[in-house]
């Protein structure tokens, strides 16, 4: 592969080879020299045109703990605020040689539409409501860390899974390695046809998170609500909202997560969140420095003159 644009598509093989190749920057990360060299010589660059702190900033660091150079385009001050189109701002991008493009857009396909037209490796950092397969990954090192394997686990989505990159990639995630994938959100906050991706559909969370290993909260994204239904936050976390009352319903040593960024009293509570012995939003974090330098490492450290490959 010379792109990661979703999990869709990947292989068992290649999930394990990204999780192994992590776990050795979890080791590296925790020394205080943190620094390797498999990426000098080599530039990344950063594009978002969404708002990011941990995707953006774990990017960042992993590039340069590897050695390499990034670079940070700020969609804010860059030429897009001029009405430049995504596909002329990277292919101006590209002709600068870049080794890989991390990018994030609002737009569904946006990231795969830009990868056939570069040279260079395209990283999706999250595209619309689609993928965001570096997310699912660093969930899946996190849990693989604690439980010791992903096969056989149960795990509840619960939230927003309608307008949620973070979900869709984690169902593809899971179900390739084996884990059964419950899904717990009202009927309007669940895309149509979802039942497809082999999922359960829940629309009670204490019967949806009943006897599950991990309960996975989503961000309620009202900035993607366009139009539509926006429910009201007191009703939602009402119902949908993790507390320490319906956690109750999970198995006793259930595990929480969260991708942040966290909206605390809507779709989940403090007390829950901030749960030092159950709650692995932290620990989500530090994973996903490690797995974007295992990304980093296998796309772009090994690669051989793209440039010239691709002329
Ligand atoms: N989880 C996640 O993608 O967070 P950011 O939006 O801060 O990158």
């Amino acid at each position: 592969h010379r792109h990661l644009l979703g999990i869709e598509g990947l292989t068992r093989p290649d999930i394990d080879l990204l999780l192994d190749r992590s776990e050795r920057f979890v080791a590296q990360n925790r020394q205080l020299d943190k620094k390797a060299s498999s990426l000098r010589g080599r530039t990344v660059i950063n594009l978002f045109f969404e708002n990011s702190t941990r995707t953006r900033t774990s990017f960042e660091l992993a590039g340069k703990r590897l050695g390499g150079d990034v670079i940070n385009m700020s969609v804010s001050t860059s030429s897009i605020k001029k009405g430049e189109s995504l596909i002329d701002t990277a292919m101006t991008l590209n002709a600068m040689h870049p080794d890989a493009l991390v990018v994030r857009h609002s737009e569904s396909g946006a990231v795969h539409l830009l990868a056939e037209k570069v040279n260079c490796s395209v990283i999706n950092a999250g595209d619309g409501s689609h993928e965001h397969p570096t997310q699912a990954l660093l969930d899946a090192l996190t849990i693989r860390r604690r439980k010791g394997h992903l096969e056989g686990l149960e795990v509840a989505i619960c939230g927003d899974v309608a307008h949620s990159r973070v979900a869709r990639s984690n169902i593809h995630l899971l179900s390739i390695m084996g884990a059964r994938v419950r899904l717990v959100a009202p009927p309007t906050l669940l895309p149509s046809g979802i039942e497809r991706m082999g999922v359960e559909i829940h629309h009670d969370m204490e019967r949806g998170i009943a006897g599950c290993d991990i309960v996975m909260m989503l961000r309620l994204q009202t900035e993607r609500m366009r139009g539509s239904f926006v429910p009201s936050v007191r009703e939602y976390f009402r119902y949908f909202g993790l507390d320490v009352d319906k956690l109750q319903a999970a198995k006793p040593d259930a595990l929480i997560m969260h991708p942040g960024p966290m909206n605390r009293g809507v779709e989940i509570d403090s007390l829950v969140a901030d749960d030092i012995d159950r709650s692995l939003i932290r620990e989500q974090v530090e994973m996903g420095v490690a797995v974007r330098m295992a990304i980093l490492d296998i796309l772009v450290s090994n690669q051989t003159e793209p440039w010239a490959k691709n002329q």
